[in-house]
C-alpha cells in the first residue's frame, strides 16, 4: 500500500492553513526550508512501523498508552534537567501501570519536536501596544518587544537541533541502563519522596526489587533479559508548523510510503481537524501514527469523516483519538462517538487528555486545573468506554518532572495561593512530579479493578 496518489508532501499548501506564522521574508523562510531538507530525520520508518503496531496493541485492549510531557518545550530550558525529569516521571507512572496493574505500558513523551502551539488571537495587546502572538519557540520568542515576536525561519533549524539532542539524550537513557528496572528506586525525584506518592512508589519499588530477586536466586538470569534493562520510548508533538513538518519529510523505498521525519507520532489539534483544511491534507499522506484531538464540539459525524480521510486503509495503529471534553462534558458527550467509531469498522485507539478541557483562571489570575476535575474526567472517561464496551486505551497529559505548583489540588493540597511559588509554565499549567505519580497510580486501580 502506497500513500495516496494525489497527495504530495507539498499539497497542503493549496487549502486553507490556519494557525501558521507569516513571515516577513519569503526567501529566508524558502532557504530555512531549504537547509532543513537536505538534513536527517529525527525518526526512521523502522521506529514508527515498530510504534504502530505497538498502539495496535493498544487498540485490542492489551496495552495501554501513556504520552506525556510539556505543553510546549522551550529554547531556554535546562535541556538536560527538563528532558531527564520528565523521562524518569514517565518511567515510574509506566512502572505503577505495568506491575500495579499487570498492564504492558506503551511510553510516548510530548517531547523533542513540541515547539509549535496554537493561538486564538493573531495578535497581543499590552499597555496599547499590539504586537503578533507568541506561537512557540519555533516560530518566535516569548518576550513583548517586536524583535521578540518577529516570525524568524531560522527558528525552525534551531527546533531541529534542539530536538535532535533531546532524542539523542532520551535514546540514551531509555536504552543505556537508566531505564533498567533495577534502577527502580532511583527514578524518584527528592522532592517527591517525602510525598504520600513518593512513599506509596518506594513500596511499590521495594517489592520490585523483591520479585528481581527472587527470580535471580530461581536462576532466572537478569542480566541477559533485555526487556529489565532498557524501554522503548516514542516521541510525539502536534503537527502544527506545516513548513517545518513538510521539509523533514522523507520517502522511503522499502514501502513507497512518505513518512513524517520529526517524531514518531503528529497529532492534529482540536482547531486545526478541519477535514479539508492543510492539517489534514498534510498528515492523511505520512504513515507516522496519528493523533486527533477531539473537543466537546465534535460530532460522530466529523470523528467518521476523519477517520475515513486519515485512515482509509484501516491499518491497526494508525489513529489515536485523543478525547479532552471537560470533566462535566465528557459522560454526555463521549459515549455517542464510541458508539459511532465502534460501529465504523475502524479501530482507533481511544486516548484520555484530562488537561485540555478542565483549564480555568485562578482567584490570582493563574491558568490552572483542579487536579480532581482532571481526576472526574478520567473516571468519566473509563466509566463512558466500560458502558459501551469500548477499550480505554491511554492517557494524554501535561506534565514535569520539576517541582512545579500550577495545578490545584492533589494530595499536596496546593491552593490559589500556593500556585504563586513555583508558577513556571510559559504555556499549560502541568502536573508536577506527585501529582503525575497520583494520576497513575488512580489509572492502576482502575485497570486492576477492570480486569476482575
Ligand atoms: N522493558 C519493559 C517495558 O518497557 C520492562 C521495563 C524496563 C520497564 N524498564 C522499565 C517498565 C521502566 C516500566 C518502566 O515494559
Ligand atoms: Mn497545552
Amino acid at each position: 500500500m502506497n500513500s495516496p496518489q494525489d497527495w504530495t508532501p507539498a499539497s497542503w499548501r493549496a487549502r486553507r492553513a490556519l494557525q501558521l506564522p507569516t513571515y516577513s521574508d519569503p526567501a529566508a523562510l524558502q532557504d530555512a526550508e531549504q537547509r532543513l531538507s537536505t538534513l536527517p530525520p529525527l525518526v526512521v520508518p523502522a521506529e514508527v512501523a515498530q510504534f504502530t503496531d505497538r498502539l495496535a496493541r493498544v487498540a485490542r485492549g492489551e496495552a495501554f498508552l501513556l504520552q506525556g510531557g510539556d505543553c510546549a518545550e522551550s529554547f531556554d530550558d535546562l535541556e538536560e534537567q527538563a528532558v531527564e525529569s520528565t523521562f524518569r516521571v514517565i518511567l515510574q507512572m509506566a512502572v505503577v501501570l505495568t506491575y500495579a496493574a499487570a498492564c504492558p505500558v506503551v511510553k510516548v513523551g510530548r517531547i523533542a519536536g513540541q515547539f509549535a502551539k496554537p493561538r486564538s488571537a493573531e495578535t497581543e495587546t499590552i499597555d496599547g501596544v499590539t504586537l503578533p502572538s507568541y506561537r512557540g519557540d519555533i516560530v518566535n520568542a516569548s518576550g513583548f518587544t517586536a524583535q521578540d515576536r518577529r516570525a524568524d525561519p531560522e527558528r525552525m533549524l534551531a527546533a531541529y537541533w534542539r530536538s535532535a539532542t533531546t532524542l539523542n539524550l532520551l535514546r540514551a537513557l531509555s536504552q543505556g541502563g537508566a531505564a533498567d528496572l533495577h534502577e527502580v528506586h532511583g527514578w524518584t525525584a527528592d522532592f517527591v519522596r517525602a510525598s504520600p506518592q513518593g512513599e506509596r512508589f518506594t513500596e511499590l519499588a521495594d517489592r520490585i526489587a523483591q520479585s528481581l530477586a527472587f527470580m535471580g536466586a530461581c536462576g532466572f538470569d537478569a542480566v541477559r533479559a533485555p526487556q529489565l534493562h532498557a524501554v522503548e520510548f516514542y516521541t510525539s508533538h502536534e503537527a502544527l508548523h506545516l513548513h517545518y513538518e513538510q521539509a523533514l519529510t522523507r520517502f522511503n523505498a522499502r514501502d513507497q510510503r512518505w513518512y513524517g521525519g520529526s517524531g514518531h507520532m503528529l497529532w492534529l489539534g482540536e482547531r486545526t481537524r478541519g477535514l479539508d483544511d492543510a492539517h489534514v491534507e498534510y498528515l492523511r499522506g505520512v504513515a507516522n501514527a496519528i493523533g486527533v484531538k477531539l473537543g466537546p464540539s465534535a460530532t460522530a459525524d466529523d470523528v467518521l469523516r476523519l477517520l475515513d480521510r486519515l485512515d482509509p486503509e484501516r491499518r491497526p495503529g494508525r489513529i489515536v483519538l485523543i478525547s479532552r471534553m471537560g470533566s462535566g462534558a465528557v459522560a454526555d458527550r463521549l459515549p455517542p462517538l464510541l458508539r459511532a467509531v465502534r460501529g465504523s469498522g475502524h479501530a482507533p485507539v481511544w486516548c484520555c487528555d484530562p488537561m485540555h478541557g478542565n483549564t480555568v483562571t485562578s482567584s490570582n489570575g493563574f491558568k490552572t486545573r483542579d487536579f480532581d476535575r482532571i481526576l472526574q474526567e478520567l473516571r468519566g472517561f473509563f466509566a463512558a468506554h466500560a458502558q459501551e464496551g469500548t477499550h480505554a486505551g491511554g492517557l494524554h497529559f501535561e506534565m514535569t518532572g520539576q517541582d512545579v505548583t500550577e495545578c490545584r489540588g492533589g494530595a499536596q493540597l496546593l491552593t490559589d495561593e500556593g500556585l504563586a511559588s513555583r508558577y513556571r509554565s510559559a504555556c499549560d499549567p502541568r502536573l508536577n512530579g506527585s501529582q503525575s505519580l497520583e494520576l497513575a497510580f488512580e489509572i492502576a486501580d482502575v485497570l486492576k479493578a477492570d480486569r476482575r
